[in-house]
């Protein structure tokens, strides 16, 4: 049994269709909703998002995700012997989306599910993938986040909808004698259930309740910069590096003053995150291990670094 996981390969997919705030600007100024460039550049660092076209789903994302993740880790899918996707958004009540990628893939027969932990999903989901493979469960993982934002956003709200996009990041995770994976460290705290939630349900053949983002921004805001930071210094002790040890940091955020924040908390020289302000890659904060392509690339140094796990895991 071997005694880590490592990434060996990560891959991302953006939808073609690109708005930036100016785009989005207008599209919302003919529905009668007022917001500008300049309101959401200062408060958030965004700059554009990627919708989907109609017809387009969470696993038709995750697949293009997975096969690029797959391409650079020179693997086929059939060696993969577990999947795990990440999404608030699958495409189906169920089957799960993975399962839905797993045959979208021609790689039927392992693991495969779905995890539900919006956020903080794609730590989730590399969390569990790791402990699978330290176990000896699974062999070769591949985690995917995927999410189709724009399906669950009031576009009436423009507290919210100015912030969510759509996308997918994958990796491909593998037994491995070297590390790897050194530490991670989840979190979940239930009442904060209605600072961040779609209140909706399948009932009776119908939707019911307000399946729309609801959100608190400034409650979330400050959560969010108290916990990444408590979760990345629990992290790291649990790896039994400091925060000088940290090369790199990808926060699944999609604000730019979060990153900020805890980059300063964690006395990071310079701000090196995974979305840097006029990014245009968030896609509602399972993407951690999307990032964008340029920083995918260059994840496995990250990786090698030994601090993968302590902003990979950074989580609540
Ligand atoms: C959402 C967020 C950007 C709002 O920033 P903020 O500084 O807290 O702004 P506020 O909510 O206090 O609103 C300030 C003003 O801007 C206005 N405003 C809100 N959204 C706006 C928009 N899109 N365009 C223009 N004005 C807007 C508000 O109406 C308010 O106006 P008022 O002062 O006249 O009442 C910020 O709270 C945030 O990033 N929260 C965390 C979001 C997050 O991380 N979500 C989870 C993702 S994983």
């Amino acid at each position: 049994m071997s005694l880590y996981s490592r990434i060996i390969g990560t891959g991302s997919y953006l939808p073609p269709r690109k708005l930036s705030n100016a785009d989005l600007v207008a599209e919302l100024a003919a529905t009668g909703l007022e917001t500008s460039d300049d309101w959401i550049v200062e408060r958030t660092g965004i700059r554009a998002r990627h919708f989907v076209a109609d017809g387009v789903f969470s696993s038709d994302l995750a697949f293009e995700a997975a096969k690029n993740a797959l391409q650079a880790a020179n693997r086929k899918a059939q060696d993969v012997d577990l999947i795990i996707v990440a999404t608030s958004t699958p495409d189906m009540v169920f089957p799960s989306t993975a399962c839905i990628l797993q045959n979208k893939l021609g790689a039927n027969g392992g693991i495969a599910f779905d995890m539900q932990a919006v956020c903080t999903g794609f730590v989730y989901a590399l969390s569990v993938a790791d402990s699978m493979i330290k176990t000896g469960a699974a062999k070769c993982a591949l985690v995917v986040g995927s999410e189709v934002f724009s399906r669950i956003l009031d576009f009436k709200d423009r507290t919210t909808c100015v912030l969510f996009g759509d996308g997918a990041g994958a990796v491909v995770l593998e037994a491995s004698d070297t590390p790897g994976i050194l530490a991670s460290d989840l979190h979940a705290d239930g009442k904060h259930v209605g600072i961040l939630c779609v209140p909706g349900h399948v009932s009776g053949g119908a939707v019911t309740g307000d399946p729309v983002l609801k959100m608190d921004g400034q409650a979330v805001f400050k959560l969010a910069v108290g916990v990444l930071e408590d979760a990345a210094r629990a992290a790291l002790i649990k790896a039994g590096k400091t925060e000088k040890d940290i090369d790199w940091m990808i926060p699944h955020q999609a604000n730019i003053r979060i990153m900020q924040s805890t980059a300063k908390k964690l006395k990071l020289p310079t701000f090196t995150g995974g979305a840097p302000a006029g990014s245009d890659w968030y896609a509602g904060g399972r993407l951690a291990g999307t990032a964008r392509n340029d920083t995918a690339s260059r994840m496995q140094r990250t990786c090698d670094a030994t601090t993968d796990s302590t902003s990979i895991s950074v989580t609540h």
